[in-house]
């Protein structure tokens, strides 16, 4: 039987899919919600869906996604760890960056399912997930890797997978931090410690 918080996300992916704040959901096929856990201690949050997402109905499931499943699967993340959303759930054409007010149309459905996840850690990917979180344009290169604490939670900026793609030297900050977020899990009870990989 569905308990009270099946309930909830029922009715919040319903509200999801039923959404019409901004144009984009007449251009998509679909309302790109989450994939992972639906509680979590990790919340990962990304642009918007491309053109795999919108046709899967999953958040990163394309080139950058593959990316960001290797540095989650080396730092031995499960899927119950994580909860992958993005600032926009509905496709912007042509792969463009959602403008602010489809951000802002979107973000009381964000904000509602943060509230059902819970994460302990946030880990915002890329300028426009910093925008949509805190309201105002980062300098990637000051903001990325350090933890700004808030209400009890833990918040980490990183590059886009998708910069690592255009260039593999970038893999390497986005892996620190993860590094970092991995780590913090730890130090505040919500994971288990890393195991060493055993060389032998
Ligand atoms: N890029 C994002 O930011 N989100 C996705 O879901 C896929 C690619």
């Amino acid at each position: 039987m569905a308990d009270d918080f099946d309930l909830k996300w029922e009715a919040f992916e319903a509200k999801c899919r039923a959404c019409h704040n901004c144009g984009l959901r007449d251009g998509c096929t679909n309302v790109v919600i989450y994939r992972g856990s639906r509680k979590a201690p990790l919340m990962i949050i990304g642009e918007a869906p491309g053109e795999n997402e919108d046709i899967q109905g999953l958040p990163f499931v394309g080139r950058s996604g593959q990316l960001l499943q290797n540095l989650l699967g080396s730092y031995g993340f499960t899927n119950n760890d994580y909860h992958i959303c993005n600032i926009a759930k509905c496709r912007p054409p042509q792969n463009r960056r959602p403008v602010p007010e489809e951000i802002h149309a979107c973000k009381p459905l964000l904000a509602e399912q943060f509230m059902l996840v819970r994460p302990k850690v946030i880990l915002l990917c890329g300028s426009t997930a910093y925008e949509g979180f805190f309201g105002t344009k980062p300098v990637m290169h000051d903001v990325r890797g350090r933890f700004i604490e808030k209400n009890g939670y833990f918040i980490m900026t990183t590059y886009h997978p998708a910069y690592a793609l255009r260039n593999p030297a970038n893999k390497m900050p986005i892996y620190e931090d993860m590094g970092k977020v991995r780590r913090k899990l730890t130090e505040i009870g919500a994971m288990p410690p890393l195991e060493p990989v055993d060389g032998n």
